[in-house]
Formats: C-alpha cells, sequence, structure tokens
C-alpha cells in the first residue's frame, strides 16, 4: 500500500509560497488556458521561478496582455504565447509540430465546464473534447519533448467534480444517453486523472511524472455557462456547501507544488487537493479520489480509445 504524500502546504497556500526557493532557470513550460483564471496565476509563479514559459491560449489578444502583465510583474523576459485550440485537433497537431527542443513542465489547465451540448465537427462531445481528448493530443504529440528533459512533469487539472461521473465507456460522446452538463464535465475530469494514472505507467522509463489535481473553488470565468439559478439549484442539492472560495495565487497553487516542487518529485499518477495527495473520496462527501478514477484498467482502456478516437 502506497503511502499518501503531504506537504506543509494547505487550502491556503498561494503558487508563490510552494515555489519560494526552487529555481526554474534554464527549465521550459507550456500552461494550456494561461490566459485566464488560474491558468494566469500558474504561469505567473513558473515565469517568477526562472523558467521560459508558453501560453497555450485560443485567445492571442489575451495571451499578449497575460505575457506583459507577467513578464512586468516577475520581470522575466521569456514568457511566449502560442495558438492552441484544444477542440481542434488540427491546431493541437500544429503546436506540437511547431514546438522545438525540450519540454519540462506540461501543465494541461484549459478547461470548459457545464457547457449545453455542444459538438466539435467530428462529433466529440465538447466537454470531453477539449478537457481530455485535447491535452491528450497535446501531451501525446509533446512525448519526444518531455521525454529529452531528462525528469519532465505533467500537471493534469482535473476537479473535485470527477465524483459526479467516471468515464462511462458505453457512451462517452452521449449518442444514446441524454446530456447532463454535469456529468459530461464530471466524466472529462475523470479522465483527466486516468490520463495521469496511465501516463505515469507508461512513460516511466523515460522520466516522465504525471499527476492530477483538484485546485479547489475559485470564482474565475469557468462558471461561465452556468447561471444562478443552476447555481441555486447545486447549493440546495448540497453541492456547493462548505465551498470555501480561493484566491486565484491559492488555487493555482496545487497545480505549481506538481509542476515544480521538489517535496512532489516521488509523486506519481497521483491526485492532490489542497497541496497534499488526496485520502479516498467517502462517498457523501465532495473531497477526495474516486476510485474509479485512479483504476489502471479504466486508465489503459482510455488511453486506447483515446488514441482510436483522435487517430493517432
Ligand atoms: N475555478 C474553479 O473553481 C475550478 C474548480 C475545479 C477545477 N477547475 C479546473 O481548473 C482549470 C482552469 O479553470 P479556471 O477556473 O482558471 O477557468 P477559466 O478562467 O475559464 O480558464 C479556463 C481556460 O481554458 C481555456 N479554454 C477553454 N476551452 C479551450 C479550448 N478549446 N482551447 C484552448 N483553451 C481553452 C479558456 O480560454 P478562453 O478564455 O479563450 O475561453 C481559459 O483560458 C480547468 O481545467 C477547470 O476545470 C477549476
Amino acid at each position: 500500500m502506497d503511502t499518501r504524500i503531504t506537504t506543509p502546504f494547505g487550502a491556503h497556500s498561494t503558487a508563490a509560497e510552494v515555489i519560494d526557493g526552487v529555481d526554474l532557470t534554464g527549465r521550459r513550460a507550456i500552461v494550456t488556458g494561461g490566459a485566464s483564471g488560474i491558468g494566469i496565476e500558474t504561469a505567473r509563479a513558473l515565469a517568477g521561478a526562472g523558467a521560459a514559459v508558453t501560453l497555450a491560449v485560443r485567445d492571442l489578444g489575451a495571451g499578449e496582455r497575460v505575457a506583459s502583465d507577467i513578464a512586468e510583474t516577475t520581470g522575466s523576459k521569456q514568457v511566449e504565447v502560442a495558438p492552441l485550440d484544444l477542440a481542434d485537433q488540427a491546431s493541437v497537431r500544429a503546436f506540437t509540430a511547431d514546438w522545438e527542443g525540450p519540454l519540462d513542465i506540461l501543465v494541461n489547465n484549459a478547461g470548459v465546464m457545464a457547457s449545453p451540448l455542444m459538438r466539435t465537427p467530428e462529433g466529440w462531445e465538447m466537454q470531453f473534447a477539449t478537457n481530455h481528448l485535447g491535452h491528450f493530443g497535446l501531451a501525446t504529440g509533446l512525448h519526444r519533448a518531455l521525454a529529452s528533459a531528462g525528469g519532465a512533469r505533467i500537471v493534469s487539472v482535473s476537479s473535485t467534480g470527477h465524483l459526479f461521473s467516471p468515464v462511462v465507456f458505453d457512451d462517452i460522446q452521449f449518442r444514446e444517453r441524454d446530456y447532463d452538463p454535469w456529468l459530461a464535465y464530471g466524466q472529462s475530469k475523470t479522465a483527466n486523472i486516468l490520463f495521469a494514472v496511465e501516463a505515469a505507467k507508461r512513460w516511466a522509463d523515460d522520466g516522465i511524472t504525471a499527476n492530477a489535481l483538484h485546485p479547489g473553488a475559485i470564482h474565475t470565468n469557468l462558471q461561465r455557462h452556468v447561471s444562478e439559478e443552476e447555481l441555486q439549484r447545486l447549493r440546495a442539492a448540497g453541492w456547493a456547501a462548505g465551498f470555501v472560495y480561493k484566491t486565484p495565487e491559492q488555487g493555482a497553487a496545487t497545480s505549481v507544488l506538481l509542476a515544480a516542487s521538489p517535496l512532489v518529485a516521488e509523486a506519481k499518477g497521483r491526485y492532490f487537493e489542497d497541496c497534499n495527495e488526496a485520502a479516498p473520496n467517502e462517498p457523501g462527501t465532495r473531497r477526495g479520489v474516486a476510485p474509479y478514477a485512479l483504476d489502471q484498467e479504466a486508465a489503459g482502456r482510455l488511453w486506447l480509445v483515446s488514441e482510436q478516437t483522435i487517430g493517432v
């Protein structure tokens, strides 16, 4: 039985605190969705520690504004912006084809939550396509770059929302069952954890680690698809009960810890929340990790399904 990995940090720790004293000079990092929400603070902390950071974003204007702000606040001259639309595998392939040289840190942070039913031109459900398939194509496309870094880390930003649903292999794309925005979000966020489990296993010999996390509850643009009525409904169902909102700087802390801290260098295929490895979820609670999200067989199966789906 593995021992749970703990650190002196917790729910209130900030990204700056967890990376204090870590020198990332000479390292290169990519943060998807780095132009909004916790992605900004993740990128800022990595840049502040000396890493060359690429913000992989679909809104280049927003990316440039954030890059300037990060450069100004950290003094870094190594913050770049590159186009990436995770819902479009051609865009993902273009991004990975353009990448040259080693990659030390990949933070799969971008995401969409509880959107109404939307499909990509291939017919893939949009949350699964963006949150999982986009990041799957990105990581596999960058595998060589990650392997050549020696000790690269992949960080998969999941959510406590993974407790809403396992990956429903019989109908991932909601072709047979009624669409539910929360089940789709939950499925995609479980997929983010299963991806880390399988990547950690497959790529261990390349010195690559992969871990997943829940960042906490943070007011960001993520809630754009959630109406006030829907929030009321969730609160009434007990879902938002006990949520203590974090600042974006606190929300970025667990990502940054997994991306850069020596305290978690041994972590592989694990799920963290509040800067510590999470305990198994106790049914009826909103914390911890669901057993189905760490299931080795499901992780292997999802990898194969994902390869078949995007055609790699
Ligand atoms: N905030 C929370 O309470 C919370 C809780 C649990 C988990 N999370 C997770 O944390 C991560 C970051 O969320 P956040 O709260 O910082 O939300 P956010 O402010 O909405 O940031 C999400 C980012 O993802 C980008 N994105 C969405 N679709 C994309 C696509 N097709 N291609 C490329 N980028 C795309 C967005 O770009 P645009 O700006 O162009 O749309 C945005 O930059 C997400 O994975 C989310 O599931 C957040």
